[in-house]
């Protein structure tokens, strides 16, 4: 016989206490805990003897072509990159964001653009009416799709049509507007959210269908429903955007099938989301004469290469404790980085305010980093401009060294395709032969350590720029 056994999950965080009480621990919020009622399995079904006679499969043995997933592409190859190449049948997404950002327009025109390419797509929205998805198809030029649309929030409901159309690819819109009868919490609380989750992965296993769900991830960082959601789909995306523009980001965070942090750029418009194949453009300030303090940044995002501005300002500070603020980078990477300087390098930047800037509201993690912010820094303190054609990659490490990076043909290759011509980055491996070079019209100087990039500003660049003045130089060298 199943017996019943209760417990009491927080509504906003999602931690879980056998008995009821006030306050829950995990995140300090009041009187948020409800009662979970969960069937468990007759007792002594566990046992040895009570359990299915299942038989473990040898790996090896396996059909070898099932080691590479088989994946269906969607047509949007912004949304098929950051899905890892494609969606995988049978498995479950996440793709979270702020209400607004664009996920429901996003998903509608994958949506479309899946079908054109002979997928069965059903759409089933929880928030919207069919009158005001259609409104939204044919504003984004989509109304000949052939997509399934519904507009339901009973899970129940939902099942039994999708079991009657039997589509390849479906999407929930949103996880947070659906509701079990199985569970007695109301919709959008984590108990609500985890039993249709619960329920839609396991159609998806069952069936072969790319499941795909959307989550609201609420303003002040609060995502209590879609965060129980992350660990049981297979690949979680954050769709996300700075207030003030109008591109978009698609980012994998997790992902079963395919590599995490994988990006995809978007622009949005008034007929709906554009892909940007190239987002490099979108992320330099082209065609400016160089002002000191900028450098340019050749990063990897995902597998993909992108080049970024980074912006310094590094001024004499009035304060007793320089102020210091930096957007898009890690500012403790910065605070290092600064120490670094000033330990191997004797640049004295502790009496300065130093302001660091990612342009294009990108925000970067990439280790390789360092270098380029160094750069900005140097050519900012030195009132230097660096050459516009010049990248810097490389990772930092405390002794002042400079570390190779991952990827560094790829970084290379995009910079030669948007016309640098050098490169300031650590040396590669020992075979980075010249002529085996990936990108033979970039010139390579080798910084090994941290002070050879800041020689590297100090001098080179300037006979570029402008005429060198030795007499100049020697008064900030001394003023530095
Ligand atoms: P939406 O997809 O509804 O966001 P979400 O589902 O994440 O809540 O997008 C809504 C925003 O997108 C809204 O502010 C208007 C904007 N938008 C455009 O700028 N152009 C368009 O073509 C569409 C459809 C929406
Ligand atoms: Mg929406």
């Amino acid at each position: 016989m199943a017996r019943q056994s209760n417990s009491f999950v927080c509504q906003s965080c999602g931690a879980t206490y056998p008995k009821w009480t006030g306050r829950c621990d995990a995140c300090g919020e009041w009187n948020s805990l409800e009662e979970e009622t969960a069937t468990a399995a007759p007792a002594g079904a566990h046992g040895v003897d009570g359990g299915a006679n299942g038989r473990a499969l040898e790996l090896s043995g396996l059909d070898a072509a099932t080691d590479e997933a088989p994946r269906r592409l969607t047509g949007n190859k912004e949304f098929d990159r950051a899905c890892g190449g494609g969606l995988v049948p049978g498995s479950a997404l996440l793709i979270g964001g702020d209400p607004g950002v664009g996920k429901s327009t996003l998903l509608l025109q994958v949506a479309a653009g899946a079908a054109n390419a002979g997928a069965r797509v059903v759409y089933v929205s929880g928030e919207e009416a069919i009158a005001q998805i259609s409104m939204r198809a044919s504003r984004l030029g989509l109304s000949k799709a052939n997509v399934g649309l519904a507009a339901a929030t009973s899970l129940r409901d939902i099942l039994a049509t999708l079991k009657k159309s039997r589509p390849d690819i479906v999407v929930i819109d949103s996880i947070q507007t659906l509701w079990s009868d199985t569970a007695t919490a109301a919709p959008g609380t984590v108990t609500q959210v985890r039993a249709c989750a619960q329920e839609l992965i396991r159609f998806a296993k069952n069936t072969s269908t790319t499941v795909i769900l959307v989550g609201h991830v609420t303003k002040d960082g609060q995502i209590a429903g879609p965060r129980v959601v992350e660990h049981m789909v297979d690949a979680v995306l954050y769709f996300e955007s700075e207030a003030t523009r109008s591109f978009r980001l698609l980012r994998a965070v997790k992902n079963r099938f395919g590599p995490a942090h994988e990006l995809g750029v978007f622009e949005m418009g008034g007929g709906g989301l554009r892909e940007v194949a190239n987002p490099s453009s979108l992320f330099l300030s082209a065609g400016e004469t160089p002002a000191p303090g900028a450098a340019v940044f050749a990063g990897i995002e995902g597998t993909r290469p992108i080049l970024v501005e980074f912006q310094a300002l590094v001024s004499p500070s009035s304060l007793a404790t320089p102020r210091r603020a930096v957007v898009g980078w890690d500012s403790a990477r910065l605070s290092m980085l600064l120490a670094v300087l000033d330990a191997r390098c004797g640049l004295g930047l502790g009496k300065h305010d130093v302001f660091l800037n990612v342009a294009g509201g990108l925000r970067i993690v990439d280790p390789a980093a360092d270098l380029a912010a160094a750069a900005a820094l140097c050519s900012s303190l030195f009132d230097a401009p660096l050459p516009s054609n010049a990248l810097f990659f490389g990772e930092v490490a405390l002794s002042g060294a400079v570390r190779p990076a991952a990827q560094a043909d790829a970084r290379l290759q995009e910079g030669e395709k948007l016309g640098f011509k050098r490169a300031l980055a650590p040396a590669g491996p020992a075979d980075d032969e010249p002529q085996r070079r990936p990108a033979p019209r970039i010139r390579l100087d080798e910084a090994r350590r941290l002070a050879d990039l800041v020689n590297w500003v100090r001098r080179i660049p300037r006979n570029e720029v402008e005429p060198r003045d030795d007499r100049r130089y020697a008064r900030r060298e001394s003023a530095a």
